[in-house]
């Protein structure tokens, strides 16, 4: 049985043990993309609590690409010393955290809905980039990624789920263009790449890089299981340190959902645990991780213990529970969140710090 309260190394980054607050936007960040002092003493207690890595809330790249209204952004020099101040407050209770940087695409609501095509969404439209459009995006993920550094971030993620741009470029169902930022997997997944290689050059081969990726954007016909895998493949063989398995995107349909649960009984918990399964089987990653839908103790140890993933990511659980790795860790068996989702209501969706309803 493995030990998930003991350290595990992520590329050069050691943590103090295999637990993750996955990616979590307060969305209340002021209008030129500063944090709000307030989130601080928040991430202090996820970093009180003994969580062993923190994925910062989405951070925008460029304005251009901000996803909705309160985002934070790393696309200037002003927004440091305020990060700076966050960052230090994780590491001064031993905690590691990562800036997680993205680029909204389509779902740039309060930037422009750009993408790799022309695409029509339910009550918007957005247009196909332009080749420069796609090489200043690429720098801009790079130039995102330094200034994290400088902000004290451990390392960053790189947002390649969810449906924004860069799952967006992964898609058949979203990117329909026919030059070599699209058509095949290979084309499909350059920009990804292209954004790893830039990154990977500025920060040094010891600096932890990430990327979230769905498993299945649960659509028709756009990224499903066996492409998730080729490009973790693709992606593990480049040294990207840290994959974290999300899923859903642009043409989701909820009933497509459960094609990515596991069959065994003691591993249906999270969501994707089943995809998961079939991209560690093809892809050789350094470090897997499972987000999405972890209630149990019991489950996250059999995740762990199959060899499905090798850390367990959480971001509902931890709203209502910032101390929950040292409850976990201390007997308690059954998170509290219910996953009811009223975190995410408009109510309180950009209009104030994350709450939990039923605490
Ligand atoms: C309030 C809220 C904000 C979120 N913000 C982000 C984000 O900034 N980036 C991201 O990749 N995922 C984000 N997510 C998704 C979570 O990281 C996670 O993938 C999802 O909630 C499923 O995990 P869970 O069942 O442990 O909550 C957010 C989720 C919630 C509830």
């Amino acid at each position: 049985m493995v030990d998930l309260f003991k350290p595990y190394k992520i590329g050069e980054l050691q943590i103090r043990n295999r637990f993750i607050r996955s990616a979590t936007t307060s969305a209340w960040s002021d209008e030129n993309g500063i944090i709000r002092y307030e989130m601080i003493p928040h991430y202090e207690q996820l970093a009180e609590g003994g969580v062993g890595l923190i994925i910062k809330g989405h951070l925008y790249i460029d304005p251009r690409g901000k996803a909705h209204a309160g985002m934070a952004g790393i696309h200037d020099d002003y927004v440091v010393p305020r990060l700076r101040e966050l960052t230090d407050a994780v590491h001064r209770h031993g905690g590691a955290i990562l800036a997680q940087i993205n680029y909204g695409g389509y779902q740039a609501s309060a930037g422009e809905r750009i993408g790799p095509s022309d695409y029509r969404g339910k009550d918007w439209n957005a247009r196909a980039m332009t080749t420069n459009e796609i090489w200043d995006v690429i720098d801009k993920f790079g130039d995102g990624a330094e200034r994290a550094i400088s902000a004290g971030f451990d390392g960053v993620q790189i947002h390649a789920a969810h449906g924004y741009l860069i799952s967006e470029y992964l898609s058949k169902h979203a990117n329909t263009r026919t030059d070599e930022w699209g058509g095949d997997l290979k084309n499909r997944m350059r920009l990804l790449k292209e954004v790893y290689l830039d990154i990977r050059g500025r920060l040094g081969a010891d600096t932890v890089i990430s990327m979230k990726i769905n498993c299945d954007d649960f659509s028709r016909d756009g990224f499903a299981v066996d492409e998730a895998a080729q490009v973790s493949h693709a992606m593990a063989a480049q040294g990207i340190d840290m994959i974290e398995v999300s899923g859903g995107g642009i043409g989701q349909e909820d009933k497509y959902r459960e094609r990515a649960r596991h069959t065994d009984p003691s591993l249906s918990e999270p969501s994707f645990a089943g995809h998961c399964e079939k991209i560690r089987a093809t892809t050789k990653p350094k470090s897997l991780a499972l987000v999405n839908g972890f209630r149990t103790k019991a489950a996250m140890q059999a995740v762990v213990d199959d060899g499905v993933a090798d850390l367990i990511s959480m971001s509902r659980p931890f709203i209502n529970e910032p101390g929950l790795v040292k409850r976990l860790k201390e007997g308690q068996g059954v998170v509290n969140c219910i996953r009811c989702d009223a975190c995410e209501a408009d109510s309180v969706f950009s209009k104030e710090m994350l709450r939990c309803r039923i605490a």
